[in-house]
Formats: C-alpha cells, structure tokens, sequence
C-alpha cells in the first residue's frame, strides 16, 4: 500500500488488542512518527510505546529488556499485540519480545525499509545480537500481519534503499525468468538517486517488493525451521557475512555485502562447474546499475575469509552451499571449505 496509515489502522484492529506495545527507533519515529501516529489514533488509551535508539549497535538484550520493562510496566495482558514499526532491527527486537512476553504475545510488522519490507518483515525469525556473534539469540515467531507501505521509502536514505534493492537482486537470481529479465529491464530507473522521492519511482519498485515478499514466503511456508529449501535464501551470504564481520560491521551494509558475496559465491561455482559461467558477471552488472557495489580488492577478500569458518551454517569441515546452477536454477550442494576458500579466494 501506499500512503496509507488505514491498513496499519486496519490489520490492528482486526486483531482486537486490550493494548498495543509499539516498538520502534529515534529515527524512524522522527521520519514516519505522523503516519505512525495517524494509524495509531483509534487506540488511544492503549499504546505502549518502546523507543529504541537507532543501529545494528542497539539490537541487543538491553534493548529488549527496555522492551519488556515498557510492555510489563504498562500492563499488558495476553491480549496484547507488539507492534514492530521500523527496520530490521526494529522488527527482529519486536517479534522477540512479543515471542516472549507472556510466553507469547500477537505480532504485527509494518517494516519502514526496503531490506525490512522484502525480507526481515517476513518469515517469523526474532532475535538480537550477542558479543560472540550477529542473531546468536532468537526465537522463530510468525507475525500475525504484515503492513507493507511503500511510502515510509521516502525518507530512507539511499544507500539504506539501495541496500535493500541487493535482497530483491538475490529473490530475481533464484527465481529467474520474469522477475529477473523485468529487473534488469528496469535496473537504471531503480537505480536512480531519487527513485524513493518521486511517486513514479516508487511505482516501479513496487511489482519487485510484491514478487520479493511472495517468493520469500514461498520458501518459507514450506520449510519454517530452516532444515532444507529455506536456506536458499542465504544465496552469497556466506562471503557476505565474512566481509561483514572483517568490516566489524561498520564498512558494509549487509545489503552492499550481500551483492557482493553473492558474484564472489557466483564466481566460485563457477570456477567449480556448478554454475553457467557468465552467471555471475550478469549479476555483477544488474548491481552496478543499481548503484550498488559489486567487488571488493582481493586483499580484503583473502583477509576476511578466516570469518567463513564461524558461520552458523556449517558443519565441522563442510558447508551446505546455497547457489543457482543457473538464474532460476537453486540448488544445495555440499563443499568442503578448503575447496570453497580455492574456488572463492586462491584460484
Ligand atoms: N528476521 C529476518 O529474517 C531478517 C532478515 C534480514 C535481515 N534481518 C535483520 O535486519 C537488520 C537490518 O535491517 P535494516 O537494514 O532495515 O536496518 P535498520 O533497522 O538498522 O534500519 C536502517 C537505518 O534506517 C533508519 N530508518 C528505518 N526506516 C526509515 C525510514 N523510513 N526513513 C528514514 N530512516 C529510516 C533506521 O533508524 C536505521 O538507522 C539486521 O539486524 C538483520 O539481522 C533480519
Ligand atoms: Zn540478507
């Protein structure tokens, strides 16, 4: 939707809630705080408001304890509905708390980036960070509502946008075909520096948020716990949590890491004869005209390698490997890191 507080107003109500626990950021609320409060206006009375302060930094258990001292300071009964208004960060934090509060509590999500909208918003998994690692803590918990309104793009800084648009690139790789050819059609528009300010920019985002949502939930619906297909979702983040972790965090946005780990990963098939070559140089130049990174110096990928061996996702000396064969091709494969870090890095 666009524009549009009612849908938010309307998802809440269905649920009926004794009181609302909204969570959310300093900045979010300073940038989309009207459209929060208008969809907020029939439950006065009943809003509980947790206001965080901004950054990947916060998403930790103080946070979420700042969280629940509202939420139980105020209280809420088991009829209470956590709103997540917010990014990623927001909405993980969010549906952790509403998972454990009162050993459950309905959730809704109304994500205000475009990372948040096409991908965190949806899928049910929760958690915050721990000094050992990213997500180490977390719950799976559905939300009950998404509210998707395209209009919070508008005050989101570009590179935060753009970061989003390397998701929506991952969900076109594994799906091929139209979605793919359709987005590479309209790469140099989204790619624009205000495709988030002008309303015909945001037109042409929207059939790609509404195909990235539907081919996410696809994958999810069928697999929740993450045992088998849902993985593929993971497409390029082995590199792109490496990276990330070398940067401390602070060098890339998980979406700019996310581009590039996946031509890395695409590259590496590649040289191993799992992938069409070409593959990953069509890649590599959808995510230039959209603005977005595609390439680290290889000094920084041999340095950041060493990360790979901490991923969540392996085990012991091999990893189940989400690439494509080809665009639309997903498939699993087993490797052994040594042969993954000579494909990848020392070819
Ligand atoms: N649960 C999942 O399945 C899942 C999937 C992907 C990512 N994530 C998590 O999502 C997080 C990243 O989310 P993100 O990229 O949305 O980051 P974020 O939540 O930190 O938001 C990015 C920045 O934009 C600001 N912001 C948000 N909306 C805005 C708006 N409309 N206008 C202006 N400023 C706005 C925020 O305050 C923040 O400073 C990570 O912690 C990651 O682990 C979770
Ligand atoms: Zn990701």
């Amino acid at each position: 939707v666009r524009e549009a507080p009612a849908a938010l107003t309307e998802a809440l109500t269905a649920l009926d809630p004794t009181a609302i626990v909204v969570v959310t950021d300093s900045h979010v609320e300073a940038a989309r705080g009207a459209a929060l409060r208008a969809a907020l206006a029939p439950f006065k009375g009943r809003v509980i408001t947790a206001a965080l302060a901004p950054g990947e930094e916060e998403k930790n258990l103080n946070s979420v304890s700042m969280i629940w001292d509202a939420a139980l300071g105020q209280g809420v009964d088991r009829r209470s509905v956590v709103l997540g208004f917010g990014g990623g960060v927001v909405g993980d934090m969010a549906g952790f708390a509403a998972s454990t509060l009162l050993r459950g509590l309905r959730f809704v999500q109304a994500p205000t980036t475009l990372l948040a909208m096409v991908d965190a918003s949806v899928g049910g998994k929760t958690g915050f960070d721990h000094p050992a690692g990213k997500n180490l803590i977390g719950t799976f918990h559905q939300p009950n509502r998404v509210v998707v309104d395209l209009a919070h793009l508008k005050t989101l800084p570009l590179r935060e946008l753009r970061a989003g648009l390397a998701e929506v690139v991952k969900m076109a790789v594994l799906e091929g075909g139209p979605f793919l050819e359709a987005l590479e059609a309209k790469a140099d528009v989204l790619g624009g520096a205000e495709v988030n300010k002008k309303e015909d920019g945001l037109d042409a985002l929207t059939p790609f948020v509404r195909a990235s949502i539907l081919g996410k939930m696809r994958l999810v619906r069928d697999d929740e716990l993450e045992s088998g297909p849902r993985a593929l979702l993971n497409l390029g983040h082995t590199a792109a949590h490496a990276l990330e972790s070398h940067g401390q965090y602070r060098k890339h946005l998980h979406g700019e890491a996310v581009g590039i780990g996946m031509v890395i990963e695409l590259q590496a098939a590649e040289r191993a004869g799992l992938t069409k070559a070409g593959t990953s140089v069509r890649v590599a130049s959808l995510l230039k005209r959209l603005g977005l990174p595609s390439s680290v110096p290889p000094e920084e990928l041999r340095a950041a390698w060493h990360f790979v061996g901490s991923d969540k996702k392996k085990s012991g000396s091999t990893l189940l490997w989400p690439i494509v064969a080809a665009a639309g091709e997903p498939l699993m494969e087993r490797v052994s890191l040594a042969d993954l870090e000579r494909w990848a890095v020392t070819h």
